[in-house]
């Protein structure tokens, strides 16, 4: 029986037009352009503003460009996740929201909580769906407002994130292209490194939570740094080994966009040269969900059918992992 496989047939990604500049920064809070360059490589960040709008804003733009670009109907789209860790609200699902903003009827959808690594964790939930045979036409969106959960006081963390959405549309092929394997971890005993203390059933928000700023990203970043580089750079050298594909084999590497030494010490570890990572971070800095569809988006001219892609991700939970894929267009 010939195999199904997942393929992504188009990307589109929203970036909000507001840039927050390093500069900006150094207004307010202790902090300089050489320091952010030189520690994480970011010089500037999107962010969303005004009133009313929320994470679901950002992927509904992201998604209706993509259903134009690739002169889809709403009404074919039966499944949509959304890789977020800022929706819009507790529920319903960011996802709901996205379908019912961009005429989406007859899709279920929901939210997939894997922080940085969500976007993959939805991609390859999404695959399942369509070798199963039980899914046609699957929106993946990796949406973040993190700026709604950011301490624009607290220089170690308001320095790194940024808000974006970006959309992927998967669909069946039997061609020898597409989602083609995949490496997945998760710890939970790293929470005490990267999490968000208060909003949640354990600690419910009252003033004694906003006082004390627990509605804000907690990290400890040189903690979480040492698991990133670390697990990263081993989940991507592990696909390949698996797959017995050399650096000669690879066109790209698409890291999570955290930090520019974590990129560089995981193309390292795979022996790519550096023009063969996709890098924005310093546009955008780390959008959570939104990094790697924004780069595939950016990069989308350059690549070519058959070309192998390892997306590599390290985000809070912890969770980690790596995804081959064989780009289909
Ligand atoms: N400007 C100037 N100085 C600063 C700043 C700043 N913005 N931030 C911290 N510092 C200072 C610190 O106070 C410290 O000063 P001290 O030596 O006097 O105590 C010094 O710089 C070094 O601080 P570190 O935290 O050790 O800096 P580090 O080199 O580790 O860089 C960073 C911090 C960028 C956060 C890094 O640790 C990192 O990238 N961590 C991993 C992030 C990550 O991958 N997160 C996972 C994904 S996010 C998610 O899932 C939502």
């Amino acid at each position: 029986m010939t195999k199904i496989r997942a393929k992504i047939s188009g990307i589109h990604c929203y970036a909000p037009p507001y840039i927050l500049t390093n500069k900006e920064l150094e207004g307010m809070v202790d902090t300089s352009d050489e320091w952010i360059v030189s520690r994480t490589g970011i010089r500037e960040r999107h962010i969303q503003k005004g009133e009313g709008l929320g994470t679901s804003d950002m992927g509904a733009e992201a998604v209706k460009g993509l259903l134009e670009k690739t002169n889809t109907s709403p009404d074919d789209i039966d499944l949509v996740i959304c890789a977020t860790v800022t929706p819009d609200m507790m529920f319903p699902a960011a996802s709901n929201l996205i379908s019912h903003k961009t005429g989406i009827k007859n899709a279920f959808s929901f939210d997939m909580n894997a922080a940085c690594s969500g976007l993959m964790f939805a991609i390859i939930t999404a695959t399942r769906y369509i070798e199963s045979g039980a899914s046609k036409k699957v929106i993946v969106v990796g949406a973040d407002k993190m700026s709604s959960i950011t301490d624009y006081t607290n220089r170690e963390t308001c320095i790194l994130f940024g808000d974006a959405a970006g959309a992927l549309l998967l669909e069946p092929t039997t061609e020898d292209v597409g989602i083609m394997d995949s490496i997945f971890g998760t710890d939970g005993s790293g929470y005490p490194y990267l999490h968000m203390k208060a909003g949640g059933s354990l600690r419910p928000a009252s003033y004694e939570t906003i006082d004390a700023k627990e509605h804000f990203i907690f990290q400890e970043g040189q903690s979480v740094f040492k698991f990133a580089v670390t697990k990263m750079a081993d989940v991507s050298a592990e696909i390949m080994k698996k797959n017995n594909l050399t650096s000669e084999d690879v066109a790209w590497l698409v890291p999570h966009q955290a930090n520019l030494r974590i990129i560089d010490a995981t193309a390292r570890r795979m022996g790519i040269s550096k023009d063969q990572v996709m890098i924005n971070i310093q546009r955008y800095g780390n959008t959570t969900g939104a990094t790697i569809p924004l780069c595939l988006w950016e990069w989308e001219d350059k690549l070519k059918k058959g070309d192998n892609i390892i997306l590599a991700a390290f985000g809070g939970g912890f969770t980690w992992g790596s995804v081959w894929v064989k780009w289909a267009y």
